[in-house]
């Protein structure tokens, strides 16, 4: 199977389309969108959890890997999404969340309970060790039912399952089985490098253990027939070399440029290093034998456009920059919702208009440390991962047409100039230049293959791939430029000897 040069649009289901009027976005809306997406160029659609879910995590929290969360719709719906996408050459990629379930699955319901099986089936101790929730705080959770402790790397309501236990294992690779008899043809395995951690020695994520694990789970599961992609954060080089290959998954995340600019932590933004982005573009795209999973944005970051570049008086000059970079690298690239027709942060500053639990630890982390509100809601409006999950603008219409109530999560108010309906409609289209980059990619395979190299000069970063020759302007400031020959792709109506704020142009030389 050749999975190479593919681009997969992401989906967040809560936020993409509303059809029955409570507010949430379901089955049905992404099936009457579906010619909206593949028209971009798409080849797969990845939608994030839409399993049964008490939805402490959007989703991330599963009480039944086979059910269809009401909310959503139901299983048949999935069906008919598949078929529907199936029509359109589309395919469909399904979340897995196999390093941990929620606490309201029926196997913990059991464990509690004091059914020995599914003990085995999580991770209990009877004393803590030292280990941190990624969304802060202690990964411990005590359970007096069984005086015992639970490990939750993420949520409280997220208990980890035990990799160690075969017959949780089993089921595991059945339920994987099941969904890809009922058509499902890719997956995105959810913080999948965890499933090896070592709770004593407090190694975690790629452990020796993980890739015994993960060659046991492509054997008994996708093989190499799939495409698939592990959230692998921060994986190095040489780690992605050994878990990407036909025995492992075809490719993963490693969000290195994704948190380029976080300073210690994510809620610490630092400025754009574009010597630093380029050159980790160039290693990976140049010498990286697998393929490459590049991410534009998704649901656990923030708009990129809104970090880097210009969301305001450039924002489209800006989402056009950023695609033409990422268009012109090797592998797939990842879409997400919005990103396609230059959606922006929320840039929300009260708290009561968030809904992300990761946001909510930090802010009453901050509160308890005394810091101002100020100064947390400053930066929790920057880096929140609901900035990228608010709800879909798809015209200028009450709630942007995404629903006819209000929705689950509070929509961007610039809804009424930033929209699918007026985006389409505009001569300077951001969606129709991603079709182009798109369109561009898909008949010059042979040139994305090929290595590329970047120079700087303070914001203006330079890429050469065979004879294109890409300018792009990260700042607002103006200096003199020499056409080079063929323009190829512009993000301003014309190409001038003035390079202008945010402009990008590539050159066919
Ligand atoms: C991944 C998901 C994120 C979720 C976490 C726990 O990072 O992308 O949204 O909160 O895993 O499942
Ligand atoms: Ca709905």
């Amino acid at each position: 199977m050749d999975f190479n040069n593919k681009i997969i649009y992401q989906i967040y289901p809560k936020s993409f389309k509303d059809t029955n009027g409570d507010g949430i976005g379901d089955l049905n809306g992404i099936i009457e969108k579906l010619d909206y997406i593949k028209d971009l160029g798409t080849d797969y659609i990845w939608l994030s959890p839409i399993m049964k879910s008490p939805q402490n995590d959007n989703g991330y929290d599963i009480s039944d890997y086979y059910t269809i969360d009401p909310m959503f719709g139901n299983n048949e719906d999935y069906l008919r999404l598949i078929k529907e996408a199936k029509k359109r050459d589309l395919k469909v990629m399904m979340d897995l969340v196999l390093n941990h379930t929620s606490t309201s699955h029926e196997w913990f319901k059991r464990a509690v309970s004091g059914d020995m099986k599914y003990q085995e089936y999580y991770i209990f101790r009877d004393e803590p060790t030292e280990l941190e929730s990624v969304f802060g705080g202690d990964a411990w959770k005590y359970l007096p039912e069984l005086d015992k402790y639970y490990l939750h790397m993420f949520d409280e309501t997220q208990a980890d399952l035990n990799w160690d236990c075969e017959a949780l294992r089993n089921e595991i690779y059945e339920m994987i089985n099941y969904w890809i008899n009922q058509g499902v043809e890719g997956f995105r395995l959810d913080v999948i490098d965890m499933i090896g951690k070592n709770v004593e020695t407090g190694e975690i994520s790629r452990t020796p253990r993980f890739y015994e694990l993960l060659e046991e789970l492509n054997i008994k599961t996708f093989a190499d027939k799939l495409l698939t992609v592990g959230e692998c954060w921060g994986a190095s080089f040489e780690q992605a070399q050994k878990m990407c290959n036909p025995k492992g998954l075809t490719q993963l995340f490693h969000f290195h440029d994704t948190t380029i600019t976080n300073d210690e932590v994510k809620w610490d933004q630092k400025p754009l290093d574009l010597d630093a982005l380029s050159a980790l573009l160039a290693r990976w795209n140049n010498s990286y034998d697998g393929i490459n999973a590049w991410v534009l944005g998704n649901h656990d970051s923030p708009r990129r456009l809104s970090l880097w570049l210009n969301d305001d008086k450039y924002r489209k000059e800006s989402a056009k920059l950023l695609i033409t970079l990422y268009g012109f690298l090797r592998g797939n690239l990842y879409i997400y919702q919005g990103d396609e027709i230059g959606m922006t942060n929320a840039h929300m500053h009260d708290i009561k208009n968030y809904n992300d639990v990761e946001t909510y630890n930090y802010y009453n982390e901050m509160k308890l440390k005394g810091i101002s509100d100020k100064t947390t809601m400053d930066k929790i409006a920057v880096v929140s991962r609901d900035n990228a999950r608010i709800p879909m603008q798809w015209n200028d219409t009450d709630y942007a047409g995404f629903s006819n109530v209000e929705p689950w999560l509070k929509m961007y108010e610039g809804y009424k100039d930033i929209n699918v309906e007026k985006d389409l409609e505009a001569d300077d289209s951001v969606y129709r230049y991603y079709q182009e980059i798109i369109k561009f990619r898909k008949e010059h395979s042979d040139i994305i293959s090929e290595t590329i190299t970047f120079k700087t000069n303070g914001d203006i970063l330079y890429f050469r791939k065979d004879n294109y020759v890409g300018i792009l302007n990260f700042s607002d400031k103006i200096s003199d430029i020499q056409p080079l020959g063929d323009v190829v792709f512009s993000n301003y109506h014309n190409v001038t000897h003035e390079l202008r704020p945010y402009e990008c142009i590539v050159f066919k030389i």
